[in-house]
């Protein structure tokens, strides 16, 4: 009697297990319907791997920090908050006539205003499109937002300037050290006068 019920347990638990290895094989593989390369609508078999996302914007890694030398401020202008702390935000667009008159967005500016990339409520973050605030260290991430072709050549050294050791630290120039971020546009130089002949220098 003792070694039937063993026995039977011993077949039910062997049944559980088989039926668990059943389910999990299941679970596993699943049919998708995708498109092949010439976009005929087909069926295929996916194990669990293969239906993971190789990228996803939550499992996203952070941005890297690059090491930068002190954004170029204009003397005294940092931190913005010993003014803009006390000031009522205003994200009106307008002229600016009682302070930073000097800066006249030229930059894709049919399209934006200064709150898309300073942030309205606390003026010493910039502010990334996805809502993100960032310190001004780290603006490149800002410009690399709209110029990623640039954004990756200036990671790897191709664009701006990188100097340190080929296999040790790296310092880069942030991207306002070289553009104007309210009017990045070389300007054309003008060209030098002639230079003088000398038989007329001589009377
Ligand atoms: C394309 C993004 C962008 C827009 C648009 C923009 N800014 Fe800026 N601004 C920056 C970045 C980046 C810096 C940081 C430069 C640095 O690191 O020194 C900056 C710096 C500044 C500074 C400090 C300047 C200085 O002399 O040191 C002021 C003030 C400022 N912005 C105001 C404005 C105002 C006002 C507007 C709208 C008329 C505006 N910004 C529009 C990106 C932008
Ligand atoms: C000395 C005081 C002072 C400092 C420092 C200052 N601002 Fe301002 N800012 C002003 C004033 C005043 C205005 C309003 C100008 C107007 O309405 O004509 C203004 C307006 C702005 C605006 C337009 C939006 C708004 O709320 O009016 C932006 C953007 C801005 N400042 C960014 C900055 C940034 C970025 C810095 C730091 C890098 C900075 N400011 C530092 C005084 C200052
Ligand atoms: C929201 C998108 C956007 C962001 C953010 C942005 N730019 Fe631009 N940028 C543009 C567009 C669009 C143009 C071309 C139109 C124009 O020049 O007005 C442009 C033009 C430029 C140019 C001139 C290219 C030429 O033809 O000579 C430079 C340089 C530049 N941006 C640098 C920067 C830097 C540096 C930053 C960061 C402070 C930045 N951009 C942030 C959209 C962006
Ligand atoms: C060391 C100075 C320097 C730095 C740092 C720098 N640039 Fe430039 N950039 C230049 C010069 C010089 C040019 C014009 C010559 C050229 O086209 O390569 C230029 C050109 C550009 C242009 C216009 C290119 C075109 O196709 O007409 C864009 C956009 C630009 N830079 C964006 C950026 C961005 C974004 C960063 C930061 C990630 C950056 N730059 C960093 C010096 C710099």
């Amino acid at each position: 009697m003792k070694t039937l019920s063993f026995v039977s347990t011993m077949l039910v638990l062997v049944a559980l297990v088989f039926v668990q290895f059943l389910l999990a094989t299941q679970s596993r593989a699943e049919r998708i319907k995708e498109f092949d390369r010439s976009g005929k609508l087909i069926v295929v078999e996916k194990t669990a791997a293969e239906l993971q996302p190789a990228y996803n914007i939550k499992n996203k890694s952070p941005e890297k920090v690059f090491p930068v030398p002190r954004p170029p401020f204009s003397e005294g202008i940092f931190p913005c908050s010993q003014c803009h702390g006390y000031m009522k935000p205003n994200p009106q667009r307008r002229i600016l006539k009682d302070y930073h008159e000097d800066i006249v967005l030229h930059h894709a500016e049919g399209q934006r205003w200064c709150t898309d990339c300073h942030n309205l409520l606390n003026r010493d973050k910039l502010r990334l499109v996805s809502g993100e605030l960032i310190d001004f260290s780290e603006s490149y991430r800002l410009c690399g937002q709209c110029h990623g072709d640039k954004f990756r050549d200036w990671k790897v050294g191709v664009h701006g300037k990188r100097t340190g050791n080929w296999n040790g630290d790296k310092q880069y120039l942030l991207c306002v050290h070289c553009h104007n971020p309210h009017d990045p546009k070389f300007k054309p130089l003008k060209p030098m006068p002639p230079p003088v002949r000398p038989d007329a220098a001589s009377h």
